[in-house]
């Protein structure tokens, strides 16, 4: 496995691997592997030639200074992880390295960053936008894998991929869960173990609430979810959705025929745990 820290470096190694007929699987990550990026990266290299996973920290993601500088940097264990698994790449560039300048361009994603995590975390998915463009540029894969945990992050990049006609495959891939079905996240190790054990109640929620959904309204199921939260002293709800799969736009009255999407955030102490679910009539 190699590990390339420069954008020149890993253009030229992707230009090559394109002209001897290779095909690029690319999973973008901010490190701190778990399982569930390692099933993304199993994915990549089950469907490519060759894959090359990024590891970089992106700071204008982060709207919350505290939280960037707590953000768990691990390349180590990440690295090995990756080499165990048989991962071709891992791009580890510094951060002077992606933003020579400083960054200036915003897009215009409509509401799709406008509510859920956008509404608490201001730039937050314009900060992801330019950093995965800025990949794609440098990487030039055929597919790039992301994490359905990260619902909005998701339904923001394929906008992301149309606005800039990027010819690359976006491939969601389902929420991995521990075995007591808290999502797994970079952030649970920063849990207390008081706090680990009672944070699967995020998914249990989700879970009745999903139950609920069959056969009462939106707004019982959203009193539901902020009861059973607020019920929790170690938790406090950021914010509870049921939205359009699609536009994200929230659904308050009739419910669709079709699948909706249930998103939750949740702080526990300074940890904010996200999760969502497809609720279907
Ligand atoms: O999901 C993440 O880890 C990050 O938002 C991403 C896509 C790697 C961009 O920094």
């Amino acid at each position: 496995m190699r590990v390339i820290r420069t954008i020149q470096q890993m253009h030229d190694y992707s230009v090559t691997a394109r002209e001897a007929g290779k095909s690029i699987g690319f999973v973008p990550t901010m490190g701190a592997l778990h399982n569930g990026h390692l099933m993304l990266v199993e994915k990549a290299l089950a469907e490519n030639d060759l894959v090359v996973c990024s590891i970089f920290v992106n700071p204008i993601q982060f709207n919350n200074s505290r939280d960037l500088e707590k953000y768990p940097r691990t390349f180590g264990k990440d690295s090995a992880m990756l080499e165990a698994i048989g991962c071709n790449v891992i791009f580890y560039p510094e951060v002077e390295e992606m933003y020579p300048e400083p960054v200036t361009h915003t897009y215009d994603f409509g509401l799709l960053d406008k509510v859920m995590e956008g509404r608490y975390r201001a730039g937050h998915f314009n900060g992801v936008a330019i950093v995965v463009k800025k990949l794609f540029d440098i990487v030039i894969p055929h597919k790039a894998y992301f994490g359905e945990k990260d619902y909005q992050q998701l339904a923001v990049i394929k906008a992301l991929v149309k606005i800039e006609s990027v010819d690359i495959a976006i491939i969601p891939c389902p929420i991995v869960r521990e075995t007591d079905g808290l999502a797994m996240s970079s952030r649970n190790v920063r849990l207390t173990p008081a706090q680990r054990r009672v944070a699967p109640l995020i998914y249990q929620t989700l879970i009745k609430a999903s139950e609920l959904y069959l056969t009462q309204s939106v707004q019982t199921v959203i009193d539901f979810v902020t009861q059973t939260i607020h019920e929790n002293p170690e938790m406090k709800l950021e914010y509870f959705e049921i939205s359009d799969t699609e536009t994200l736009a929230p659904i308050r009255e009739n419910k669709p025929h079709g699948p909706v999407v249930a998103c939750i955030a949740v702080f526990m102490g300074q940890v904010r745990l996200i999760d969502n679910m497809i609720f279907n009539l």
